[in-house]
């Protein structure tokens, strides 16, 4: 592509009809749109058209084997994409959508290979937000949108985010402000028995169990079920080096001249030296909703080092723990 990429901002509660034609219009055309999901940006294409899709794994410089979810305005545009509605995807969707809640299920024809990276399951899901919904609905087809940064990089929670990842090859960002989740949706693959959860996320295996009736798995995947194939060991990662380090650890640390200090699920008496950015990120909310943010932030002040005080092994921190797990390395 050798025009730049145009940026829009909309409002993100009552965004311009004039504004989310235009998008759907470059997505109809098999162009590149990146647009804010309550989760992170997610970088759009007609899910339909293997051509457009292809285009997306270029501007990532993502890996072929990757699939990609797409995204759908409501439950009946997303059993056009499925082979089969099960009873517990209903059960889902009625529970969780529009949410960060992305269901695998068997495909139908209209999702061309490239889309899910020739595996015969697809990830769906509804996501919130009045622009997500807005272009998806004008568009009038589903769009395939993984997270708007370049493969292995650290997902997008503003628009300046994307265009520092991607200006120059995609058309057009639509702007509405700060994603309010910060993570990642949790993925789900219903073709699984039990289901599994393979990618957590804002809803916990704890919720979806309750709304199933029936157990769920979590995690890494096993012999016989390879993990999604998304969930790499270094994922999510930050130009600067990050570490994880045990608050114990800290005491004796010797910190260098550059650095951050992420602490997760504090509180954290001990100071840090003058001169060290720091976030304290309590909850599990706030941990989620701050830390892209805050690595997006460490990257845009040049800080050398990361260094993140990792939350405590509980259900409720288990998505900031996994996000964290791939973001960093072992001091
Ligand atoms: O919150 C989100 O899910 C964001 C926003 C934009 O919706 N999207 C996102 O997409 O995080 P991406 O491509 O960065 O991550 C998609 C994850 C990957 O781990 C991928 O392997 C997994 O979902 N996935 C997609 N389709 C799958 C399938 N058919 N089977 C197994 N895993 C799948
Ligand atoms: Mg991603």
């Amino acid at each position: 592509m050798d025009r730049p990429t145009r940026v829009i901002e909309v409002d993100a509660e009552d965004p311009a009809r004039e504004a989310l034609a235009e998008a759907a219009e470059v997505i109809r055309a098999g162009g590149l749109v990146a647009f804010a999901t309550e989760t992170v940006y997610g970088l759009g294409a007609d899910a339909t058209n293997p051509d457009a899709v292809a285009r997306i794994y270029a501007a990532k410089g993502r890996p072929a084997f990757n699939p990609l979810i797409v995204h759908v305005v409501d439950g009946a545009m997303a059993r056009d994409c499925v082979a089969e509605w099960p009873a517990a995807a209903d059960a889902l969707a009625a529970a969780f959508w529009p949410g960060p809640l992305t269901l695998i299920l068997p495909r139908s024809g209209l999702i061309p290979d490239i889309v899910t990276a020739g595996h015969a399951s697809v990830g769906v899901r509804v996501p919130s937000p009045a622009v997500a919904r807005g272009l998806i609905a004008a568009a009038g087809r589903p769009i395939a949108a993984p997270s708007a940064n370049r493969s292995t990089g650290v997902s997008p929670t503003l628009a300046r985010h994307v265009l520092k990842d991607l200006a120059g090859r995609i058309e057009l960002i639509l702007d509405s402000g700060r994603t309010a989740v910060g993570l990642e949706s949790t993925v789900l693959d219903l073709t699984a028995r039990p289901p599994r959860v393979l990618r957590p996320g804002a809803i916990t295996a704890e919720q979806i169990a309750a709304v199933l009736g029936e157990p769920v798995e979590e995690g890494g995947g096993s012999a016989d079920r390879p993990v999604s194939p998304g969930q790499m060991d270094v994922h999510y990662a930050p130009r600067a080096r990050a570490i994880r380090l045990e608050a114990e650890a800290l005491a004796a640390f010797t910190w260098p001249e550059s650095a951050a200090l992420i602490v997760l699920g504090g509180p954290l008496t001990s100071a840090s030296p003058a001169g060290v950015r720091r976030y304290d990120l309590p909850t599990p909310e706030v941990a989620a909703c701050e830390l892209y943010h805050a690595l997006h932030e460490c990257d845009e002040a040049g800080v050398g080092l990361v260094v993140i005080v990792p939350p405590p092994d509980r259900p409720e921190w288990r998505a900031v723990r996994d996000r964290v797990g791939r973001a960093t390395r072992e001091a």
